[in-house]
């Protein structure tokens, strides 16, 4: 599966990953899904909102167990980040076909769209949707930087818009929903564990800052005239690192765009995207007040104006605890007792799902940790590892 998957969306420049909805790239993973149902005669179907279900069994009986997780990728991502969640899940029903056991629930395998939301700014469109937590409305008015819609772009790519909406007819039929992820820090690799099991997911957020000022030529406007918004900009990134890091809390600013964006023009418009994320819901809103108090403090200094918006937020997601305790016990027989149960600062479709349905997550170690990025690694050992732990915890689910 990997030696297909690996080429498609690849950067030759950075080796990196760009697969964006409803792209080119998009359209070639899905295909690949496609393939892997009908290679094992999986029915495979296209949900209202652009996610891809791959069935054994019939659904329609209810109380399915279904495991999956996301093919697009963040600008320049890694290999697993997503892909290694939907590999694993074919390799495990796999699996259990060669230990011979008995489904005696419906078993899908799910390919959520858009789960980074890498090209219309939103993460897990596709599971927000079905879940009922970003309305049709919301949704038809994302755009892209090219401002091409999402509707627009999911046309061009041979999908209904006009369909989107909430889906619970859906997720009633599903049990539960056991998404494996690389680890996207180091935990796993610290304990000395290949598979881990998780138990909820920071609060998180993502919110844009625009700085207006006025443009001017870089040369021969005196400091003092200056209305520069780089300026305000630059003090709120550091106020972003300062205020994470006095509250235990991350905060990133890693996307930015400049108007005009020329070497010898003071801009215009700085535009930044802060994410923040931290434990707890009260601190990840004292990061964020302090970091947007320091930007209006910076940008009355420099005369240049601000505003604030949040553009998409996620409560805390804590997995059911029955299911997340049932993983614990079908890992201890293989791995120990000492299972490790993490929380993460990362954000998955099993978060968005976890409202609605029970919901359960498997770490694979990463040794460095290092994620959304090319150098993103996980061993075939250890991913044969997730690969075995899926597999029993779907047969302790589905085969009994
Ligand atoms: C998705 O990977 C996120 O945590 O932003
Ligand atoms: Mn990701
Ligand atoms: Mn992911």
């Amino acid at each position: 599966m990997w030696t297909e998957l690996l080429p498609v969306g690849r950067s030759s420049a950075s080796g990196g990953y760009r697969r964006f909805a409803w792209t080119a790239a998009d359209a070639e993973c899905r295909a690949w899904f496609e393939e892997q149902a009908r290679a094992r005669g999986l029915a495979c179907e296209v949900d209202r909102n652009g996610n891809q279900w791959a069935w054994l069994g019939d659904p329609a009986a209810g109380n399915a167990v279904v495991t999956g997780s996301h093919l697009d990728s963040v600008p320049d991502g890694g290999a697993f980040d997503g892909p290694l969640g939907v590999v694993s899940a074919f390799a495990a029903l796999d699996e259990l076909r060669g230990r011979g056991v008995r489904f005696t629930r419906p078993l899908g395998v799910v390919n959520f769209g858009d789960e980074e939301g890498a090209r219309f700014g939103l993460a897990c469109v596709g599971s927000r949707l079905t879940a009922g937590k970003l309305t049709a409305e919301q949704a038809h008015r994302l755009t892209d930087r090219d401002g091409i819609s999402l509707p627009r772009a999911m046309e061009a790519a041979g999908h209904d818009p006009e369909a989107i909406g909430p889906d619970p007819e859906r997720l009633a039929r599903i049990g539960a929903f056991v998404e494996l992820h690389v680890e996207q820090g180091r935990a796993l690799d610290e304990l000395g564990h290949a598979v881990g099991v998780a138990s909820a997911i920071w609060p998180h957020g993502r919110w844009r800052f625009d700085f207006r000022g006025e443009a001017n030529h870089a040369g021969t406007t005196r400091l003092t005239d200056r209305h520069d918004p780089m300026l305000p900009y630059a003090e709120t990134v550091l106020a972003a690192r300062r205020e994470a890091e006095r509250a235990g809390a991350v905060a990133t600013f890693g996307k930015v765009a400049v108007e005009p964006n020329g070497v010898n023009a003071i801009p215009s418009l700085v535009r930044g995207w802060l994410d923040a994320r931290a434990a707890d819901q009260d601190v990840l809103d004292t990061v964020v007040g302090g970091i947007e108090q320091a930007a209006r403090k910076g940008a009355d200094g420099h005369g240049v104006t601000l505003d604030v918006v949040r553009e998409s937020f996620t409560p805390v997601a804590r997995f059911d605890h029955a299911l997340r305790d049932d993983l614990v016990r079908i890992l201890a027989r293989t791995d120990g007792p000492d299972v490790p149960v993490l929380g993460t600062g990362a954000g998955h479709d099993a978060g968005i799902l976890s409202a609605s349905i029970p919901t359960a997550m498997l770490f694979v170690r990463n040794p460095t940790g290092v994620s959304h990025s090319p150098a993103e690694s996980a061993t075939e050992d250890d991913c044969l590892a997730g690969v075995r732990a899926l597999a029993d915890v779907l047969e302790g689910l589905a085969c009994r």
